[in-house]
């Protein structure tokens, strides 16, 4: 780590293969510093070209003590899978402690400071009676929960099937969540702060269905499903149940108003403008075509 003066600099990066780890992993490569992938399976993995990869799981604690050896710091990211934090994620924390991490950047949830229901606080937590500096970004909604977990019923059929009615999201590009990671790891004066990061506006549904059309140049309908419906197709796209739950939470706290408040600190930290909802749109447009397999 390049903002101490002992001990390692190289940065391991936890749930590399995912949304933003990967863009972490290649922000800091970008950014020539030394970098470790941390993946299940190290056969299967192609994080960044050239990016060296250890084999590190949570559920698998003979995988700790390699996998942090000789990193100064850490990039945390809780496997959404994971909710059973302290049987894995602590475990993990203080073997990270032991083996000289000195700074961990932990990728948390807007509001979690205010919400002891999520896993994401008990890990704040931890890490707060932990002997380490520890980072928390807090993002709101990621824009590419639409070419994931919506990506199919956008392309396929043409719709959005969320229940959040008129309810407003600060949706957040998750490419810019990985850019504030990657400088709160590189430089020091962001270090044992917190971040709530936002897009840069909070917009509605009808919005996003409105955005979407205009770009893919068909239309895509967005009619206010209610939790009936958005639990009957959960089930016939194979959502498991856990899941579906948690997304329904999500966007319940949505329609009610609790996911439209925004921040200006990407801007401020990255000093230029956070990526719009249309910019994300235009950027991912290929991921919403009608012959990709569904
Ligand atoms: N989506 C949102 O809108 C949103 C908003 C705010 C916060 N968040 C939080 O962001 C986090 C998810 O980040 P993401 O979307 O970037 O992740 P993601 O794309 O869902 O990827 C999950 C990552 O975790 C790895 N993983 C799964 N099980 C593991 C295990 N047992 N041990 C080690 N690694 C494991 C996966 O690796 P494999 O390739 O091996 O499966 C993958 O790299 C969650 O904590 C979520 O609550 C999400």
């Amino acid at each position: 780590m390049s903002n101490t003066s002992e001990g390692s600099t190289r940065i391991l990066v936890t749930g590399a293969t995912g949304t933003v780890g990967r863009e972490v992993v290649a922000r800091l490569c970008d950014a020539g510093k030394p970098v470790t992938a941390a993946v299940r399976d190290p056969r299967a993995a192609d994080v960044v070209p050239g990016v060296p990869t250890v084999r590190f799981d949570f559920e698998q604690p003979a995988t700790y003590g390699p996998a942090f050896a000789d990193h100064g710091a850490l990039f945390l990211v809780r496997p959404p899978a994971i909710t059973r934090v302290w049987s894995s994620i602590f475990p993990a924390i203080d073997a990270a402690v032991r083996a000289g991490v000195r700074h961990v950047v932990f990728l948390s949830l807007q509001g979690a400071e205010a919400n002891p229901l999520v896993p994401h606080r008990w890990i704040e937590w931890k890490l707060a009676s932990t002997d380490v500096t520890a980072t928390l970004l807090r993002p709101s909604f990621f824009m590419q929960n639409l070419v994931t977990t919506h990506r199919r019923e956008i392309a396929r059929d043409g719709r959005l099937v969320v229940p959040a009615g008129t309810g407003r999201t600060a949706f957040i590009d998750a490419r810019d969540i990985a850019a504030v990671a990657a400088r709160v790891l590189i430089e020091p004066r962001y270090a044992g702060r917190a971040f709530e990061l936002t897009g840069p506006a909070a917009l509605t549904y009808h919005e996003v269905a409105d955005v979407l059309s205009d770009v893919l140049g068909r239309t895509i309908r967005y009619d206010e499903p209610g939790v009936l419906d958005f639990l009957q197709h959960s089930r016939r796209e194979g959502r498991p149940w856990p899941f579906i739950l948690v997304m329904t939470g999500i966007y319940l706290t949505a329609r009610f108003g609790g996911a439209a408040r925004t921040t200006s600190t990407v801007a401020s930290v990255l000093e230029r403008p956070a990526r719009s909802f249309r910019r994300f749109a235009e950027d991912y447009a290929t991921a919403w075509e009608r012959q990709r397999p569904a």
